[in-house]
Formats: structure tokens, sequence, C-alpha cells
């Protein structure tokens, strides 16, 4: 085995990610209250441990040695999102919030004095809970009330951001909310959920609209998460189930968001079954044309295997994407039991090709990859460092498959980590650990892990040594 030294483009994006939700805490900055307030209040035991979001990881008040940590870890980048609840404390809309301001312009004032990009995200599964209750992504008003707060961000903060996202993984709310029970208010109605994803895609566009106004030198796209697609053989039938999930899971978001266009195939589908939005007009299409994405996060953990469906669908049960394919377990996969995927890394090498082939090869980087472990306590030394060399194998055998997607001609200009300290997850709360800074929940203590070593001499030196030999 010889090991040869990989090397990124220069000025590579190295960095990492988390949300608002996520990682804040309410604070007293006033903010109105979000689905998962709302949720947690109504079924805490939906939450792992029983734990909200109310502390999370308390970024709030320790956001300046956060940006110091960031800097420990090697960060020249980093992506935030920004709160729609603390802007505007009142249910999402009417008066902007000073205190938000103030606090978002502090950060990205102190991210930009230590040489990190602030890559600032919109949206990021946090709806204010009263705009929720007019409907969500389902409701004109919501995309009217998302596009103020989106043209407010650009105004106020449009001097200290680098790139915009309008979107982190649109697909997640419809999942959850509308297929599959895991966002609150946990509907299971395909056909609503077809109609809040076209009114997704058209926030997204009008935002890009109101962005293009303030002429700034920054970009903005949104950030996907894309499974590629294998079918278990080249049998017709796995080909065609492939196919059809593909569709679902990885072309509705992405054509209509890169390309300005839904895929036929797809809408040709839905017209079948009787699943297409109802309110839509030719105006939206020709916005959504018009304002799509100048760059794209692409949020990569896990491929997808489907099989052609063994078992007959039943016709009074509601209408769900598995209705034409089931999930393939393949032999011999390697997992991540602590959170239930499959680890692939050669996935982000045919994911980027993908984008390359298939999407003009738009400007692209790597916006969240990472391994969320429990109990990661068991992996602490005397000193109380995580010593996690699973995570940063991890992260360098799909960086060598990133690097090969490079070599092979892919405009990829970064790779952000899920995720910089540990943070809270959803109804997984904190459960599986994914940070290069590992977090003591009771006393808020930050400890940079082995990872965290690792990462700033990867930033530093731009790359690692790896048996590119192992490569397929
Ligand atoms: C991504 C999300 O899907 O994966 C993050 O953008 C999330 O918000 C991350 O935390 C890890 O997934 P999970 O479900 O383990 O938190």
């Amino acid at each position: 085995m010889s090991k040869t030294k990989i090397t990124f483009p220069k000025d590579f994006w190295w960095g990492s990610a988390w949300s608002a939700e996520q990682a804040e805490g309410r604070g007293e900055t006033g903010k109105a209250e979000t689905i998962w307030e709302r949720w947690y209040k109504e079924e805490p035991y939906r939450f792992y441990k029983g734990i909200s979001s109310e502390v999370a990881t308390d970024h709030i008040h320790r956001y300046k040695d956060d940006v110091q940590l960031m800097k420990q870890t090697g960060h020249n980048s980093f992506r935030v999102s920004i709160s729609w609840a603390r802007m505007f404390p009142n249910d999402g809309v009417g008066q902007v919030n000073p205190k938000a301001i103030e606090f978002y312009r502090d950060l990205f004032t102190e991210m930009n004095n230590n040489g990190i990009k602030v890559f600032a995200n919109l949206y990021h599964f946090d709806m204010p809970a009263a705009l929720q209750d007019l409907g969500g992504w389902e409701s004109r008003e919501v995309v009217d009330a998302y596009v103020n707060y989106a043209d407010t961000c650009f105004k106020e903060f449009g001097d200290l951001v680098y790139n915009w996202f309008t979107f982190n993984e649109p697909l997640g709310p419809i999942l959850g909310t509308y297929l599959e029970g895991f966002h609150y208010p946990n509907l299971i109605d395909f056909k609503r959920g077809a109609q809040a994803t076209f009114f997704t895609v058209l926030a997204h566009a009008r935002a890009i609209q109101a962005f293009k106004k303030y002429n700034y030198d920054s970009k903005i796209g949104t950030i996907l998460n894309l499974s590629p697609t294998f079918p278990r053989s080249q049998n017709p039938a796995d080909v065609k189930a492939a196919e059809i999930a593909d569709l679902f899971y990885t072309r509705s978001f992405l054509d209509p968001m890169v390309k300005g266009v839904f895929p036929a195939k797809l809408v040709a589908l839905l017209k079948e079954y009787d699943q297409m939005p109802v309110d839509f007009n030719q105006d939206d299409l020709a916005i959504i044309k018009d304002n799509t994405c100048q760059i794209l996060g692409l949020n990569y953990y896990e491929p997808r295997r489907v099989k052609a469906r063994l078992t007959a669908i039943n016709p009074d049960g509601p209408f769900l994407p598995e209705w034409f394919f089931e999930n393939y377990t393949m032999p011999g996969r390697r997992m991540n039991e602590y959170r239930g995927w499959e680890i692939y890394e050669k996935g982000i090498h045919d994911l980027c090709m993908d984008i390359k082939d298939n999407y003009g090869n738009i400007e692209a980087f790597i916006s969240e990859n990472g391994m969320g472990v429990a109990d990661e306590e068991r992996f602490m030394d005397e000193n109380g460092q995580v010593i996690d060399d699973y995570r940063i194998e991890f992260i360098q055998d799909h960086l060598a498959y990133l690097w090969k997607a490079i070599q092979d001609g892919c405009n990829i200009k970064g790779y952000h980590l899920w995720t910089f300290i540990d943070c809270w997850s959803w109804i997984n709360s904190y459960k599986n650990r994914y940070g290069l800074v590992s977090l003591d929940l009771k006393t808020q203590k930050r400890t940079i892990k082995k990872s965290g070593e690792f990462y700033k001499k990867l930033s530093e030196d731009n790359g690692f040594s790896y048996d590119v030999d192992k490569l397929i």
C-alpha cells in the first residue's frame, strides 16, 4: 500500500454546517414559536430522551467563543441558517426584530474578522408555528411571508454574506410532514405534499428574484439532499423501479431549482394518479423558469438502493412513492448502525458526476456529509477528548472520492462536514453526535475531538495522504 498526497483546488472551502433551531437555543432576543417547539409541547415523547431545542448548543450566548473554535478546527467557511422566527417574532410576519438583526450581524462580522466566509441559509425546517397553522408550504400567504423574510435578510446582511441558500433539504419537510411522519403536523397526504413541493420551489425562485435586485457579488442557490439511486439489478423491472424512485426523491427538486422545469415523467405520473398540486399557474412557472440556482450545495449521506415491488399495493391505502418500488438491502453493505444509514463513499463521486453530466456542471460543493455516532463518551481519553478515528476515516474515504470527481472534471468548490459542535438533531435530539467538537450537555463545555485536530491539518495542508489505488 503506497500513499499519495491528494490536493484540493486552491481556495477550497473547508468548513461545516448547522442550523438555527439545532444550535442557537431560544435566548432572549424574542422569537416566534417554531413547529419544533410546538410539537415538543404537544408530544415530548417523540423526542429522544425528551430533550427539546430550548437550549440546544447555546450558540446564541457563546457565538464569540464558537467562532474561535471554528478557527481552531480549520474552518475557512461555515454555514448557518438564519431563524425566520427570530427575525419576525410576531408569528413570522410584521415588524423585523432589531435584536435578531444585531445578533446575526455580530456573528457574521465575527466570522468575517476571523477569516471565515459566511454561508447563510434561509430555511432549515424551522417554520414559525403560526404560519404552519395557515397551511405552511401549502399556502401562498406563507410563500409571501417567506419572500419578505428572505428580502429582509438580503438587505440587512448582504454586505456580510459570501454565499446564500434559499432552503436546506426542501425534500425533508415534504417527506416528514406528508409521507413519513417525522415533522409536525405529521399528515399522510401525498397530494397536499405535492402542493407544498410546488410552493417551496416557487418560494425558492421568488427569493432568487428578490436577491437579484441587490446586485451583490455573492451567489445564491439551494442545498439538496441527494442520494444516487441504484437498482438491485439490470432486470428491467428493477431499473424501472429505480427510475421512478429517483424521480420522486432526486429530480423533484433538482430539476426545477437548477433547470427551471419539473421533470416531464414525474408530472405525467402524478397526473395519471391524480396527485398533481391544485394551485399553480403559468406566471408561477415562468418565475421558476427564470430564477434558478447560481450555486448548488450537495448533502450526501447514503445511497438509495431499490428493487421492483414484490407485493401488491393496497389500493385503499394512501398514495405513496413506495407504490412503485421497495427499498433493497444489498448483501454485504456497510452500515452506520447508529443512524441506520449505509456507508458508501463512492456515492459522493457518482452524485457529483450526475451534476456535471446532467446539470451543466453548475458550481457546487458538498454542503453536508458526516457520521452520527451514539454514546461517544465511550471513546474519550483521560483528558476528555473523543478519539474518533472512525470519523477521520469516514471523512478521508469520502474526500478521496470527491477528489476523484474533481479530477474527472466536476466543478466542486468545497467540503462542509455535518457538523461543527455536536448539535440537536430534531426527533433524535442529542442521540447521535456528529461534531468535530464534543458537547457536554450538562455544562455546555466544548472539547475539540481528534477529528477536529485532523480537520485543522487537512484545511492547512489542503489535502492529505491516501492510498488512491483503493479507489474504484
Ligand atoms: C441533514 C439535515 O439531513 O442531516 C440536518 O440537514 C440533520 O439538519 C443531519 O441534523 C443529520 O441527520 P439527523 O437526522 O441524524 O439529525
